[in-house]
């Protein structure tokens, strides 16, 4: 039976493992992490992370081949191969603050493997990584005397958060890279075998090492790019009368650009985008390429001045004064169907707000806890509240952030009914209908459209 250890159970870890497990009946899958905690509720059915249909995937595999566990080295030991999958934070300290990845963790994983480990192993880097660290690892481990031989591959993680099930039961595509030697090809092998069990062959695409590390920092830079380009066609659309939706749909179905991914937004959040960009442009600078440097820190640059125009629009519409009145956050997750909060646009909205003196009482149905953690600091000055409607009572002004469907389903003359007049709506996701909340008597206001007001 083979065996795989996982070492760190995040959002990444913790579904890839368990679809794993799930569709390997004769894999053995045991998901390590130094955090109890967290362990501990993978061990229950009150898990670590919000994600549909994650449950079912746990526990139709726990207890049977997937097992979570805090003694890393016994993981380790037992293992045939083993996936790092620990975080990598933009460094907030020294050579690259700000912009480089934060490698501690992972050389904290690589060095324990190698005094641990008593047999071969296959390496796997889960964690994005920063091109060409696979070099970096295998010389940590393969210092000291220990004669054991490990392989490292490269096979990046493209799932996203609240449809990461989906995503990793029928993926577009596995990317696996390995070194062009025997031993490489040979490891390379042994873990399209393991994906191959659900995923067609011709959809797992092999490369050398430096290839799949570039690719998926590449793959976020291109997503987070075209969020960033449409959202820079918003700010031209509110000044022109265009409207963004209209014209997302008329570039979208010219096959060569494609629909998705064209929604303009108040922003793009995740753990993921900004960090990896930064990363990117680090390592361009690193080569000595100011300008393709200089071109990627533009889509963060531009997804910064999204996330503060909407803010702006919010102060100058309420008659540049937002000080004292009350102001309702639907929706704090960066995405809907997740509770995670990291980077969400939400954060730099509420404390921009707050900045202003608003009274900012956020609502969300997965992201309360969460949100708490983000914002230490303002913890007296905001509400938290999971109940829509009581959130929006007596509110100047309503902004929804996070596209949770079941907003589009509130009862929106209630709300209308219970706000402040003039009762003011600023849809950050485009996804109401701007028409009706016109008629109950709201003034609306959306991304990259008109605005549709009552005032004169
Ligand atoms: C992952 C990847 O690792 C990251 O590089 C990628 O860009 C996004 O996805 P994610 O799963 O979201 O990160 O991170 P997180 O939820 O923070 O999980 C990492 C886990 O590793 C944590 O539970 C942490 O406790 C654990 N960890 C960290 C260890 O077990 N050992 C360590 O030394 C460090
Ligand atoms: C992303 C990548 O999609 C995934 O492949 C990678 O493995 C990790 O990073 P994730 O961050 O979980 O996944 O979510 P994603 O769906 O990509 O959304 C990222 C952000 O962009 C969200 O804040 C989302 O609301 C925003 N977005 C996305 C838009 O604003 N408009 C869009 O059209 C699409």
């Amino acid at each position: 039976m083979t065996k795989i250890c996982c070492i760190g159970a995040g959002y990444v870890g913790g579904p890839t493992m368990a679809m794993i497990a799930k569709q390997c009946p004769d894999v053995q899958v045991n998901v390590v992490d130094i955090n109890e905690k967290r362990i501990a509720a993978w061990q229950t059915d009150d898990l670590p992370i919000y994600e549909p249909g994650l449950l079912e995937v746990v526990q139709a595999a726990r207890g049977r081949n997937l097992f979570f566990s805090t003694d890393v080295d016994q993981g380790i030991r037992d293992a045939d191969i083993v996936f790092v999958s620990v975080n990598t934070p933009t460094k907030t300290f020294g050579e690259g603050a700000g912009c480089a990845s934060d490698l501690q963790y992972w050389e904290l994983c690589a060095r324990r493997i190698q005094e641990v480990s008593t047999s071969d192993k296959i390496i796997v880097e889960k964690s994005t990584l920063p091109v060409r660290t696979a070099e970096a690892m295998e010389r940590v481990l393969h210092s000291g005397d220990n004669p054991v031989h490990f392989e490292v591959l490269s096979n990046p993680e493209f799932l996203a958060e609240g449809t990461a099930i989906a995503d990793l039961e029928n993926p577009d595509r596995v990317l696996i890279g390995g070194h062009e030697t025997p031993s490489g090809q040979k490891a390379l092998q042994a873990l399209v075998d393991i994906y191959a069990q659900w995923i067609p062959r011709e959809r797992i695409l092999t490369a050398n090492v430096w290839s799949a590390e570039l690719s998926k920092l590449t793959a976020n830079a291109f997503l987070a790019q075209r969020v960033s380009s449409i959202n820079a066609i918003s700010a031209l659309c509110e000044a022109t009368e265009a409207d963004v939706g209209e014209v997302a749909h008329a570039i979208g179905t010219d096959s060569r650009i494609g629909p998705k991914f064209l929604k303009a937004s108040i922003g793009f959040g995740g753990s993921c985008f900004k960090k990896d960009i930064l990363n990117l442009v680090y390592l361009c600078e690193t080569y000595g390429l100011q300008a393709p440097a200089d071109y990627w820190r533009q889509v963060v640059a531009m997804n910064e001045y999204q996330e503060t125009r909407f803010v702006k629009t919010m102060l100058r519409s309420m008659f540049n004064t937002i000080a004292g009145k009350r102001i309702a956050i639907l929706g704090f997750a960066f995405k809907a169907d997740t509770g995670d909060t990291r980077e969400s646009p939400a954060i730099r909205v509420c404390r921009e707000l707050a900045g202003e003196h608003a009274q900012v009482v956020v609502s969300d149905p997965q992201a309360i806890e969460n949100a708490k953690l983000e914002m230490p600091d303002l913890l007296d000055q905001i509400e938290f509240e999971e109940d829509p409607y009581i959130a929006v009572e007596g509110a100047h002004a309503v902004a929804l952030l996070t596209e949770w469907k079941q907003y589009k389903e509130l009862d929106f003359q209630r709300i209308y009914d219970s706000m402040a007049k003039p009762a003011f709506i600023f849809d950050g996701r485009n996804m109401l209908d701007h028409q009706a909340l016109f008629d109950i008597g709201f003034e609306v206001y959306s991304i990259g459209k008109g605005r549709k007001t009552h005032l004169k």
